[in-house]
């Protein structure tokens, strides 16, 4: 089973991906890093079923805007259906890589239990790069630390080789690319990066 299969296979199952009750403070821990969103324009490229797109609609409040992107058929249709209600927020179908952005528009790109999926991070950094408006944030968040989740991935045929690397080796390749990285967090029960264009 390729990457593709495995998510798609996925997004066929009874709330993928949900986030499970002993998730719930990490998720809380995630909104606090993040600070007040009320306004805000965020890009959430991989959002799978969207279970943090919907706690992003509410973050950011009918003021903000949500545009929430992934490469799956399936997941973006579970995604629609689970933030119908927040004309604010809308879901589309793309590869992050790819993703025709506005260029300095957005305020946040929260790449969320999505960075070892993808095909090319280098491209899709520069996209994000020129999509971020002046002073805004890149954010690389996963509910593991980047040991954690890749034991995790070992386990999943599809998946198996998408690796996470460490905090201290993505904040590198960042501050390489151009990057001014302002907090890393690679704990057992946390990943967060956050990065602005320097
Ligand atoms: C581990 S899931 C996480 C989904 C969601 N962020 C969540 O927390 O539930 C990774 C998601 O990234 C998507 N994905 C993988 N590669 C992608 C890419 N290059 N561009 C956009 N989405 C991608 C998959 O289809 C999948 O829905």
């Amino acid at each position: 089973m390729d990457r593709q299969a495995f998510f798609e296979t996925l997004a066929a199952e009874n709330d993928p991906l949900a986030f499970k009750p002993e998730h719930e403070p990490r998720i809380e821990r995630l909104r606090l890093r993040l600070g007040d969103l009320r306004g805000k324009r965020v890009f959430e490229p991989g959002c799978g079923a969207g279970p943090l797109t919907a706690r992003l609609a509410e973050w950011v409040g009918a003021a903000g805007r949500v545009l929430a992107l992934d490469a799956c058929p399936g997941m973006v249709a579970r995604c629609e259906q689970a933030v119908a209600e927040h004309a604010h927020v809308s879901a589309i179908r793309g590869r992050a890589e790819d993703a025709e952005l506005e260029p300095a528009a957005w305020d946040l790109i929260l790449c969320f239990r999505l960075y070892p999926h993808l095909d090319d991070a280098a491209a899709f950094l520069r996209r994000c790069a020129q999509a971020l408006a002046p002073g805004g944030e890149l954010v690389v968040a996963n509910l593991e630390g980047s040991r954690e989740l890749n034991a995790m991935h070992a386990r999943h045929a599809g998946v198996q080789d998408d690796a996470m690397p460490a905090g201290t080796e993505l904040a590198h390749e960042l501050r390489a690319a151009g990057w001014t990285v302002t907090d890393v967090v690679d704990e057992p029960e946390e990943f967060f990066l956050r990065a602005r264009r320097a």
